[in-house]
């Protein structure tokens, strides 16, 4: 193939997964309108994906003095350091009411961090001085876009076409991938976002590394292992976790790609910079008003300063997605709370 033949195939692909206005508005209300049946049928008031969380816990976010001029933007402007909670997670939704998946199968490990004092333009109304980041631990996303998603979310309730499922190939590779990583501590892991952010006029990707690495031993045996694993590294060793805030920049659409979040960005292409130093001191955090908190909070992409707003389309999904999931998981916890029912109105037996 001649470059420029190559050159307009590669246009050709890349203007494919782009979805038009009223496609990704389908794909979206089709996520929400599924996740909302779940999420009643299996916890209303947990979060419909991520609703089983190892810790949340406290710590500080401090943006280094050295970097370079063109990315000293919205919260890295200035040398500050900010408050922060962080929540790790795994992925899958509830099995059933009151039946959250074993730490032992396999599933996607998850990281939010939520800044606090945070000041500036937000995106959203709900929150006002906060900036929120939301990783997984795999490089590339499991969907290229929210059409990919919705096929996703259709398959997990059995409404996928044989041509939705064909599509769905290799977004289950990956996720094959991600979920048979073995992770001994959560807090030990590297996470990435996999799909790209503004950072004032550049587009990036963020990821969270680890000072200290993880080192699965013998297999582990306990359903809650990784809970157990941040309580005994934190409460019991009484251990600081530090990891490096890090940035990859957009270099060009062949390496790395705003609208394929499947496609790794490498590091050969586009190495990390250090933006700053997250520390988890050591500290208490396994007790039920901390639970109560974790449950209530709401970690969302759109959480951001303008200077830091979601790029592409699976993030644009998140931004319907996420406020109607809390908004139904709050309303229905603050109804229970305002108009008690009768035991037999309330579903909320295991069995
Ligand atoms: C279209 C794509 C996606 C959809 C539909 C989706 C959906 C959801 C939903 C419904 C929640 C629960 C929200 C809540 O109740 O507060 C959630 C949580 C979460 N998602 Fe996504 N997600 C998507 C993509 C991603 C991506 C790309 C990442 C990061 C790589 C990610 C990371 C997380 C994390 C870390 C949480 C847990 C937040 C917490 O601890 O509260 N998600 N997602």
């Amino acid at each position: 193939m001649s470059q420029s033949n190559l050159s307009t195939a590669v246009e050709e692909v890349a203007s494919d997964t782009i979805l038009n206005t009223a496609a990704q508005e389908a794909a979206t209300d089709t996520i929400v309108n599924i996740d909302l049946k779940v999420q009643a049928e299996k916890g209303p008031d947990l979060r419909k994906d991520h609703p089983k969380s190892h810790a949340l816990v406290w710590g500080e976010f401090k943006v280094e003095e050295d970097i370079p001029e063109s990315l000293k933007v919205g919260i890295f402007a200035q040398p500050k350091t900010y408050p922060l909670w962080m929540r790790l997670s795994n992925a899958s939704p509830a099995q059933k009411r009151g039946k959250l998946a074993s730490d032992l199968d396999p599933d996607v490990r998850a990281l939010a961090i939520k800044l606090l004092q945070v000041e500036g333009d937000k995106v959203l109304d709900d929150e006002q001085e906060t900036q929120d980041f939301l990783l997984i631990n795999h490089p590339v996303f499991f969907v290229r876009d929210a059409q990919g998603f919705a096929n996703l979310t259709k398959a997990s309730v059995g409404q996928a076409n044989e041509e939705e499922l064909r599509s769905l190939q290799p977004t289950f590779e990956v996720l094959k991938a991600v979920t048979s990583k073995q992770v001994a501590n959560p807090l030990l892991i590297q996470y990435w976002s996999t799909t790209p952010y503004q950072l004032g006029s550049v587009s990036i990707k963020f990821s969270v590394k680890p000072h200290e690495q993880d080192t699965p031993g013998s297999p582990p045996t306990s359903e809650t292992y990784l809970r157990e694993a941040v309580v005994e590294y934190l409460s019991e060793k009484g251990k600081d976790a530090t990891f490096d805030f890090l940035v990859q920049l957009y270099v060009n659409d062949e390496q790395t790609p705003i609208e394929d979040p499947m496609q790794e960005w490498k590091e050969e292409d586009s190495p990390f910079i250090k933006l700053a130093t997250i520390t988890v001191p050591a500290q208490k955090f396994d007790f039920e008003e901390r639970k109560r908190l974790d449950e209530g909070l709401s970690f969302m992409a759109w959480h951001t300063l303008a200077e830091h707003a979601p790029l592409g389309s699976v993030n644009l999904a998140r931004k319907k997605v996420y406020q109607e999931i809390v908004k139904a998981r709050r309303k229905y916890a603050q109804h229970r709370i305002e108009e008690p029912q009768a035991h037999s109105s309330v579903l909320d037996d295991p069995e």
